[in-house]
């Protein structure tokens, strides 16, 4: 046996195993400091590592997953989605339902988080309820290259945010959000946005489901790095069960 700890988690030995309420998941998973900026990602993966089922994550998450979900964007900022993700999962606004905002008026955030969407191509659509019907004016996160037709139509809608010049840069992207006072910053992916992110190495914390299935295609992984990478150590900060799926947190080591 080496100096390595293992731990048994389930079957759950004394003390823990508590049921959680969700006061209880709100502050596992609340900011320790709101004027620190902090980037965050939330993703399911099935057991073999697929981000994907059918091209969707609908079949690999469970109301465990779905709460979690929720509660990240009730304490963000800015939910920030690349473009790819707001398309195949048809995204339609931001907007919290009333626990969620009656939560957040009384911590005094605004009702709902800002949306944030990252495009390069800018192949979005204007009449979309994603701006059409959003509570708040979201944000479209491209780069200098962008198609200018695009980039008028949209201004429209959101506000457009050059943060790069071929790609948007990942530190651009972080300083344009902290400089709107979104200083907690939730990504909910996906692979290709996380990908460039992680390889800027400017995610601090992931919250990643592991769903009880094998998905067995060609389904992405929730990195999608343009380029291999050193490895980014990180550190677990808790792993919870709900039936056979495993809810965990990792903060990156640095
Ligand atoms: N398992 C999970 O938790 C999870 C989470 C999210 C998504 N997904 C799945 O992932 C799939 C989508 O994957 P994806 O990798 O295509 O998603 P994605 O990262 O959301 O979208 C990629 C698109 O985002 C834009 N983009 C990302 N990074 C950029 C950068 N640095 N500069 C400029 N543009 C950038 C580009 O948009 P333009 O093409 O508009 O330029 C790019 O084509 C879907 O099937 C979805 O269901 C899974």
């Amino acid at each position: 046996m080496t100096a390595t700890t293992v731990t048994q988690l389930h079957p759950a030995p004394p003390r823990a195993g508590a049921v959680l309420t969700v006061d209880d998941l709100v502050d596992l998973h609340s900011p320790p400091d709101r004027s620190s900026p902090r980037v965050r990602a939330n993703f399911v993966a099935s057991v073999d590592g697929s981000a994907t089922a059918a091209g969707r994550t609908r079949d690999l998450g469970g109301p465990a997953d779905l709460l979690v979900f929720d509660l990240l964007r009730r304490l963000c900022d800015v939910v920030v989605v690349g473009a790819g993700t707001v398309r195949d999962e048809g995204y339609g606004p931001m907007r919290l339902d009333d626990d969620a905002v009656a939560w957040r008026r009384a911590a005094g955030l605004p009702d709902h988080p800002v949306f944030a969407i990252v495009s390069g191509t800018l192949g979005l659509d204007p009449t979309s309820g994603v701006f059409t019907d959003a509570p708040v004016r979201p944000v479209v996160l491209t780069h200098d290259g962008a198609p200018r037709d695009a980039r008028a139509r949209l201004g429209q809608v959101a506000d457009v945010v050059s943060c790069g010049r071929d790609l948007v840069d990942p530190r651009l992207l972080v300083r344009a959000l902290v400089e709107r006072g979104l200083t907690q910053i939730h990504t909910e992916g996906g692979p290709a946005l996380f990908g460039d992110l992680v390889a800027a190495d400017v995610v601090d914390e992931l919250c990643l489901t592991v769903s009880p299935n094998f998905e067995g295609g060609a389904g992405p992984r929730i990195v999608a790095a343009r380029e291999a990478m050193a490895l980014k150590g990180l550190a677990l900060d808790h792993v919870l069960l709900a039936d056979d799926m495993l809810l965990t947190k990792w903060s990156r080591r640095r």
